[in-house]
């Protein structure tokens, strides 16, 4: 079985016993499996079938060297958030050919680097940042290629911290301001307009509303085509949901037959942005129960070794990630709150959960964490970050050593 399994005692990847690696790498850990990664990038790739379409992997859900490296070796392309991204990406193997620059806030200074890269696209966000973009290309001499991010007005229904669809979002350009600044694109010589681009929010787990701004995006490719545009393809972001609690969520299937069934009359390729959907499942927070207390008469606390500087979604979103003891003790299930050892009382890993018995030194898996985990951690109370450890067929390796308090003060006198 691929990934995270259970074997019969204990809790492997990919055969890899998880309590060896921990006892040998220390924790907390985050372990990754190479052939989760794999299955998850071919399984969206290939719903799409014949019909023509891009994966840029968004390298905001996780950008280790290692990963997005594996990926691009996959043939993905690349999303990249930040000028900093981008030179990740480039480090990792991708072409500026290959990467789509999205980003509500992109600085003077990442700008200035990204217009001559020759990236696919840059994702404009307002009527101003296509206008400086023009102005940096006009300086150079060079046509930047550049997508349109558009506003559909639409809820993502996902959590509100990662919604981006609605108008009171700060994402995109209005629909009414992108069909207006479709109308004289064309002639702004410093331009080529390559893409309309949406992106309505992360965790989407129903299909409604990526398929009502696929929808949108063609009917804009229609007025762009009126007004002389020559769109090469359809950026329709990231944003499938996976599950957390097992319990039902899009299949990469129905998800493409939506988008595809959506765009199909423009006969544009697609173009999608995921990031979750590929890292997640591909990754656990390893960490070691290193204090337990009473908390009701019926529940204890379990003061993990990890928490919101290891993983923040918790304290963020009130996100829900499964926890299990790597080898689960003989007894009926207990109650646990399941915390980390940082100074704020949001810092809740797991709330009221139901396990084995637990003792001072176990250890847990923290599921489907490989996205947007290490990539946003922080050194809070001058936590280092974890190390991350690959697996992949049969044998692991670290992909990232832990940060020592060296390593931090080395930037600062
Ligand atoms: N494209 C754009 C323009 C985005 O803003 C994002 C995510 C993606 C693609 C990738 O979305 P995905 O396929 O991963 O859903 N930290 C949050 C998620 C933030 C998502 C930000 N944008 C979390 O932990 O849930």
């Amino acid at each position: 079985m691929v990934g995270f399994s259970r074997a019969p005692q204990e809790l492997v990847c990919d055969g890899v016993s998880l309590s060896a690696l921990a006892e040998a790498e220390g924790t907390p850990v985050y372990v990754y499996s190479a052939a989760v990664l794999r299955d998850r990038y071919r399984a969206i790739d290939a719903a799409f079938g014949v019909y023509p379409h891009r994966l840029h992997y968004a390298l905001k859900a996780n950008s280790s060297l290692a990963l997005a490296r594996l990926l691009a070796g996959l043939g993905s392309a690349a999303d990249a958030n930040s000028i900093w991204e981008i030179e990740l990406a480039q480090k990792a193997g991708f072409a500026p050919a290959d990467i789509v620059f999205t980003g509500v806030g992109k600085g003077p200074a990442e700008l200035d680097a990204a217009v001559p890269l020759g990236l696919k696209a840059i994702n404009v966000e307002s009527a101003g940042e296509l206008a400086r973009v023009e102005a940096i290309a006009t300086r150079l001499g060079v046509r930047a290629r550049v997508a349109l991010r558009v506003n559909p007005d639409i809820d993502a229904k996902s959590h509100p911290h990662i919604s981006t669809g609605l108008k009171i979002n700060k994402f995109g350009i209005p629909r009414d301001a992108a069909r207006e600044l479709l109308t004289t694109v064309a002639t702004r010589t410093a331009l080529s307009l390559v893409a309309i681009h949406v992106h309505v929010g992360s965790q989407v787990t129903t299909a409604e509303p990526l398929a009502r701004a696929a929808a949108l995006v063609a009917d804009l490719a229609g007025d762009a085509k009126q007004h002389g545009v020559a769109l090469e393809y359809l950026d329709l972001g990231g944003g499938l949901g996976i599950s957390y609690d097992e319990g039902d969520v899009l299949s990469p299937e129905r998800y493409a037959d939506e988008l595809v069934s959506a765009v199909r009359s423009t006969g544009l390729p697609i173009v999608i942005e995921p990031g979750r959907a590929i890292a997640g499942p591909a990754g656990a927070l390893i960490a070691q129960v290193i204090d337990i207390k009473p908390r009701t008469a019926d529940s204890d606390f379990a003061v993990l070794d990890a928490g919101m500087t290891e993983l923040m979604r918790p304290a963020l979103y009130g996100a829900y990630h499964r926890i299990e003891p790597l080898r689960p003790r003989a007894g009926a299930t207990r109650q646990y709150e399941f915390v980390g050892p940082v100074c704020e009382s949001s810092d809740v890993v797991g709330r009221d959960r139901f396990v084995t018995p637990l003792e001072v030194g176990d250890l847990v898996a923290i599921r489907d964490a490989g996205a947007y985990g290490s990539a946003m951690a922080s050194n809070y109370n001058r936590r280092p970050l974890p190390p991350e450890v690959l697996v992949d067929a049969g044998a692991w390796r670290v992909i990232r050593r832990r940060q020592t308090i060296g390593d931090m003060t080395e930037l600062e006198s």
